[in-house]
């Protein structure tokens, strides 16, 4: 049975954002809610994010195409904000088409998004390596260097740039120059040529010509008419550039920044639907008060898949911190809550969650996102039972064993969010309307 998403009431302009590190179940939201709405649109990140979305037995994974696309009558859009791996793009294109799916008139990519080039990926990667034992972890698709670009401004190259044969022409050669002095100088790294990448690009650019727009325009044109926006967030507000543990974060506003990689007012957005996992994971570097190097992590990571969509990397696994979660709903101003993989959980006898932080043996008050304090954070804990019946055949909440609804209640109740639904799996149908 399909659940019933009336129950939800009126949304208004919606943000989907990722409450933890990542991995949340936010494209399986996504996916869920687009039939009530008109356009979705990412505005942050790149194909740095791996959102999966399993509809029946076919599991799709996107970096770069909004999960919506699997709604056709849907528009599509990746935002001023998003910086775009052409190569990448045109591959989950061609896959999508061949399973069918059309895109046309539903897909629109901003002529003033960034462009990820290969000496971008080359850059993360020699960074990475050099950064030795302070490493990020980063997925390796050029993501921090290509936002770099574009706070340098001198050495970026927008869609707008791609699509026009000449301004690439013009723009490319003197860039590579500029990286062949950084790759030899800084990594003693090989020379690269442009004008293979140039003859690339410039192809990758003619095949995404015809759905390149002004999207601000266009999504001010949507917001006059009326119609129903949902903003899909990639990567998640712990690894938020400003509000993140930094410098263990991505190089994007994810949290706040919806307005500045978008275009559309803070203002015109109603509801912003915080994911948020019944446990915790991290892939990459960095701080995890709870996470859990042992038998329980080892059966987190297992019983909910927990390898990464991009990278294939196992994800560290632990307990939810409310203390990290309170403080990313604050962050993104979060109206309702998703809670995913609630079905994961169903195999222990007492489940833990993080309500306070002690450093140095003192309570700590909120969440300070510090990396460095966050590493010697001892987490206290509130300890709940468990349940052990399987919840991934339930479609309604009355179903849950009471230890898994004040499980809920209580997330809710600390991060002072309502809940609005629940995930007991990965398909549609596998989730709870509250
Ligand atoms: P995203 O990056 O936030 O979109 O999340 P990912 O797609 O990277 O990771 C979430 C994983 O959990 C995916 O494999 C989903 O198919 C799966 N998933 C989503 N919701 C549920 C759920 O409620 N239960 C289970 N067992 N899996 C889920
Ligand atoms: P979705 O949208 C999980 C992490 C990386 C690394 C850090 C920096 O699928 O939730 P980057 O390549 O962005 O420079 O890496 O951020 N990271 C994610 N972790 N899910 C994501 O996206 C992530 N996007 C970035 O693992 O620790
Ligand atoms: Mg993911």
């Amino acid at each position: 049975m399909q659940p019933d998403l009336s129950r939800l009431g009126e949304l208004g302009n919606t943000s989907v954002v990722g409450l933890q590190w990542g991995d949340e179940g936010k494209g399986k939201i996504v996916d869920l809610l687009t039939k009530r709405f008109d356009y979705v649109i990412r505005w942050n990140g790149g194909s740095n994010a791996g959102h999966s979305v399993k509809v029946g037995e076919k599991k799709y994974a996107f970096h770069l195409l909004p999960s919506g696309v699997l709604r056709p009558e849907c528009v599509c859009v990746l935002a001023n904000g998003v910086v775009i791996d052409p190569i990448q793009l045109l591959r989950e294109m061609d896959d999508l088409m061949s399973s069918g799916l059309e895109l046309g008139e539903n897909f629109r990519i901003s002529s003033a998004a960034h462009v990820v080039l290969p000496y971008h990926k080359l850059q993360d990667q020699l960074s990475e390596t050099q950064l030795a034992g302070k490493k990020i972890g980063t997925t390796a698709r050029g993501i921090g260097p290509c936002y770099a670009d574009k706070a340098g401004r001198g050495n970026a190259i927008r869609m707008a740039d791609l699509i026009v044969e000449n301004r690439l022409r013009e723009k490319l050669p003197r860039i590579i120059a500029e990286k062949n002095r950084l790759l030899s100088g800084l990594y003693a790294a090989p020379p690269l040529d442009w004008e293979p990448i140039f003859e690339q690009y410039r192809s990758c650019g003619q095949q995404l010509k015809p759905y390149v727009c002004n999207s601000v325009h266009m999504l001010h044109e949507a917001l006059a008419a009326k119609k129903r926006l949902l903003f899909e967030g990639a990567n998640a507000v712990l690894l938020d550039l400003d509000h993140g543990t930094f410098p263990y974060v991505t190089s994007s506003n994810c949290g706040s920044g919806l307005s500045a990689g978008t275009g559309v007012p803070g203002s015109a957005v109603k509801s912003v639907l915080g994911v948020v996992k019944a446990y915790s994971s991290r892939v990459g570097a960095g701080p995890f008060p709870t996470e859990q190097e042992n038998a329980i992590g080892e059966k987190i990571r297992q019983r909910g898949h927990e390898f990464g969509t991009t990278t294939g990397r196992p994800r560290r696994c632990g307990w939810i911190d409310l203390v990290a979660v309170r403080y990313a709903a604050r962050l993104a101003g979060a109206t309702g809550l998703c809670i995913t993989l609630l079905d994961v959980l169903s195999t222990f006898d007492t489940l833990k969650m993080c309500v306070g932080y002690k450093i140095g043996g003192r309570e700590q008050a909120g969440f300070d996102p510090d990396a460095e304090g966050l590493a010697c954070a001892e987490p206290v804990y509130e300890e709940l039972p468990g349940w052990h019946e399987p919840l991934d055949h339930l479609s309604d909440l009355a179903g849950l064993p009471p230890s898994a609804r004040r499980y809920l209640e209580r997330i809710a109740e600390y991060v002072g969010v309502p809940l609005k639904l629940v995930s007991v799996g990965p398909d549609r149908r596998q989730t709870l309307v509250v």
